[in-house]
């Protein structure tokens, strides 16, 4: 059996998607499962995605936007806290910020983000409420590649979710909840197979091996 990949996860709040991963590392083993998680970031303190990883007896490091003159130091100082822990892949999992260009020279085509619409309807920050005030009938979740635009990088998976009319009574808090639910479990297969298997970006297509 190969060894296990090594994976960093950056949150920004309640941490289920990690959660997900951490109890699918725990369960079937990290070899099995084929990547370990040896890290976790994020962008704040004081979030239940943290207290996640302390339990689960993982480092954490923070780097808030706040704390460094520019965007681009505070960058440098994510990708150097990431990069410390040598990881074979990134998995932003609720982490609600935009990296640049230094994070993307060093972590680009293995940095793999999760995001709560089919894209590429819905980027950006409100997917969920975008594709409810649009109207959809049909939303769901993507995992991807993250490349420099916002939820712009090639397609790795998808999962699909009907909107209920009911939907619109708590402006997508059900919603979001059944999206997650589809969310969690595509993530956690997704980073699997892309750690046992391998993959090739080909322009916008993901061929996992
Ligand atoms: C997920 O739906 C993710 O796509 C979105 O925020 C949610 C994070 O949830 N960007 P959690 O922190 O993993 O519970």
């Amino acid at each position: 059996m190969a060894k296990a990949k090594r994976l960093v996860v950056l949150v920004s709040g309640s941490g289920t998607n990690l959660q997900a991963l951490l109890d699918a590392v725990a369960s079937q083993g990290p070899d099995a499962y084929g990547a370990e998680i040896v890290a976790v970031g994020a962008d704040r303190d004081g979030i239940a995605g943290l207290e996640r990883a302390e339990r689960a007896g993982l480092p954490t490091f923070v780097r808030r936007v706040k704390d460094y003159g520019t965007r681009e130091e505070w960058d440098a100082a994510l990708a150097g806290a990431t990069g410390a822990y040598a990881p074979d892949l990134v998995v932003s999992a609720g982490f609600m910020k935009i990296v640049g260009k230094e994070f993307l020279a060093r972590f680009g085509g293995r940095f793999v983000n999760t995001h709560p619409a089919l894209l590429p309807s819905f980027p950006g920050a409100h997917g969920v409420r975008d594709a409810l005030a649009y109207g959809a009938k049909v939303t769901g979740c993507t995992v991807h590649f993250v490349d420099d635009g916002v939820d712009t990088g090639p397609i790795i998976a998808q999962g699909v979710v009907e909107v209920r009319n009911e939907d619109y009574e708590d402006e997508g808090a059900a919603l979001h909840e059944r999206i997650k639910e589809v969310e969690r479990k595509l993530l956690v297969d997704v980073v699997g197979r892309l750690a046992r298997n391998g993959y090739r970006i080909e322009g916008r297509k993901v061929v996992i091996q």
